[in-house]
């Protein structure tokens, strides 16, 4: 496929920032800074931000995600969120096996899959985050390392639920480091990616697939990343939490 058809996908990951209140005041700025975007725009907000998220978003072409779930429906799982539960406050999207879960909260290949299922069981889309350490780097084993993190969380997933499935390939050692992969590495990567998709699904559904960046991406470096043949979008920390330059972002994603 040619890659200019692609879906191109600028996400917000704002972890664990903004209350409330100061969702709605940076919702407010990205609505005037991002009116007729060329890309899909998703805010992933913290769980207690949901509500007013998608209240003030309705209308506009800014989209409403999570940035977590647990994969049963409901039960003695105290401080978990589930699937049922993001869709009927009017989630979209959510994030699964960022980084930050696998490394602080014991996510695994494991469990990345189950959420997948129960994420597109409720019609939520996923955006599924893979990337290597900086030592798998250094050892050479980056191939390798996501080719079995993209297997292993797609296990199971059919053709058909492709179509609601994003991966973001994220380095671990350029995520809130302010340290961004090459435009070069991050498109040999996001290639690796696709490599993978297409061993389990065929080369037209790989080509299909929406693959983003993400890692310290800012307003400076987006338009280089962005510009690569296998990076259609990116996945946005630190820089989401600014209306201008999350604005500028979108901007680049042309
Ligand atoms: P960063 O985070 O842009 O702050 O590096 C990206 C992410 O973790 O999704």
């Amino acid at each position: 496929m040619d890659p200019s058809k692609r879906r191109v996908v600028i996400a917000g990951n704002w972890k664990m920032n903004k209350t409330p209140a100061q969702a709605a005041e940076l919702i407010g700025e990205l609505k005037g800074a991002i009116r007729e975007p060329a890309c899909d725009v998703i805010l992933c907000v913290p769980f207690t931000d949901l509500q007013t998220a998608v209240g003030l978003t309705s209308g506009t072409p800014l989209k409403v995600g999570a940035q977590n779930l647990h994969f049963e429906k409901s039960g003695a799982f105290t401080g978990e969120v589930s699937a049922p539960m993001l869709k009927e406050i009017g989630a979209e999207y959510v994030i699964i096996g960022h980084s930050e879960r696998r490394e602080y909260f014991g996510e695994t290949n494991e469990t990345v899959n189950k959420k997948i299922f129960a994420a597109l069981e409720e019609g939520l889309k996923v955006i599924l985050c893979v990337g290597e350490t900086l030592a798998q780097r250094e050892s050479g084993i980056t191939r390798e390392w996501v080719s079995l993190q993209v297997k292993a969380a797609l296990c199971g997933i059919d053709q058909k639920q492709m179509k609601d499935i994003i991966i973001a390939y994220e380095p671990i050692w350029a995520i809130g480091t302010g340290k961004t992969a090459t435009a070069g590495q991050a498109e040999e990567v996001c290639f690796y990616v696709r490599e993978a998709v297409s061993e389990l699904y065929g080369l037209e559904i790989a080509q299909g697939l929406t693959i983003q960046y993400g890692g310290s991406m800012n307003a400076k470096n987006a338009k280089e990343l962005l510009m690569q043949y296998n990076v259609d979008g990116g996945l946005i920390g630190g820089a989401s939490l600014k209306a201008a330059d999350f604005a500028a972002i979108v901007g680049a994603a042309k």
